[in-house]
């Protein structure tokens, strides 16, 4: 199963994509994780890709398209993957395309989450992760069952630096521009699939599954 997971800053992508990964059994290949990690580890991608996040700018295309292809390449993918963030622009995608090529291998679905973007700048400043397992949770619509603590193990929960209210209005200024011609060149290609994103989190689930219980038949 090779999936895309498309959506604005704080559809949900990462919430749905924990449930994809743990039922079907794939790896999630976020590049936003990526670039967090390396940044955390003080590498030069991580160097190079921060003074980017921060601002809520995009990270250049060759440097993402990089690490993408480094990733896709490796063994645990052949049994499919889960791409969260990744492709972004129109360059991204044409690039996926050739990566795919060369590994004999296709996109099934490009899914869509669909929020309204009037309702993101509240989940992204309520975000709340885990510094330990990365969990994800909202202070209101997904809050954990101790303040400040994991559910799962325990860890504390932090807020993402790139989640204040000046860089999300940014992250989704830059997003909006990018969203539609991505759009429209999946939709051309017939991967396309919307999922609404306007529901409780279970239910985005149910909807999902339901795709890609298709698939899997
Ligand atoms: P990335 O980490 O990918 O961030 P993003 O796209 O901005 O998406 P988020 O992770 O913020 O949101 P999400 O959709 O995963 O939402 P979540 O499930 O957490 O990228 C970060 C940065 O890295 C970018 O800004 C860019 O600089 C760089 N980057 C990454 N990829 C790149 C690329 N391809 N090219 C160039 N640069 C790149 O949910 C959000 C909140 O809402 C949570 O609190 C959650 O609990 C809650 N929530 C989720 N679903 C629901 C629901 N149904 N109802 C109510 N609340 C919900």
């Amino acid at each position: 199963m090779n999936l895309v997971l498309m959506g604005l800053p704080g559809a949900g992508k990462g919430t749905q994509a924990e449930r994809i990964v743990e039922k079907y059994d794939i790896p999630h290949i976020s590049t936003g994780d990526m670039f967090r990690a390396a940044m955390k580890e003080e590498t030069e991608l991580g160097l190079q890709a921060k003074s980017f996040i921060d601002k809520g700018e995009l990270v250049p295309d060759e440097v993402t398209i990089g690490i993408v292809r480094e990733r896709l390449g490796k063994n645990d993918c052949q049994k499919g993957f889960l791409l969260d963030g990744f492709p972004r622009t129109v360059a991204q995608a044409e690039a996926l395309e050739a990566i795919l090529a060369d590994l004999n291998k296709q996109i099934d679905y490009v899914i869509n989450i669909q929020v309204d973007k009037d309702i993101l700048m509240e989940r992204l400043t309520g975000r709340r992760i885990c510094k330990q397992c990365g969990a994800t949770y909202h202070l209101v619509f997904n809050p954990p069952a101790e303040e400040g603590k994991c559910d799962r193990c325990g860890g504390e929960l932090y807020q993402r630096a790139d989640d204040n209210a000046e860089t999300v209005s940014n992250r989704l200024e830059v997003n909006l521009k990018q969203t539609q011609p991505l759009l429209d060149f999946y939709s051309d290609k017939g991967y396309l699939k919307n999922i609404n994103g306007q529901q409780d989190i279970d239910q985005v689930f149910v909807d999902v599954d339901q795709l890609l219980g298709g698939l899997n038949a």
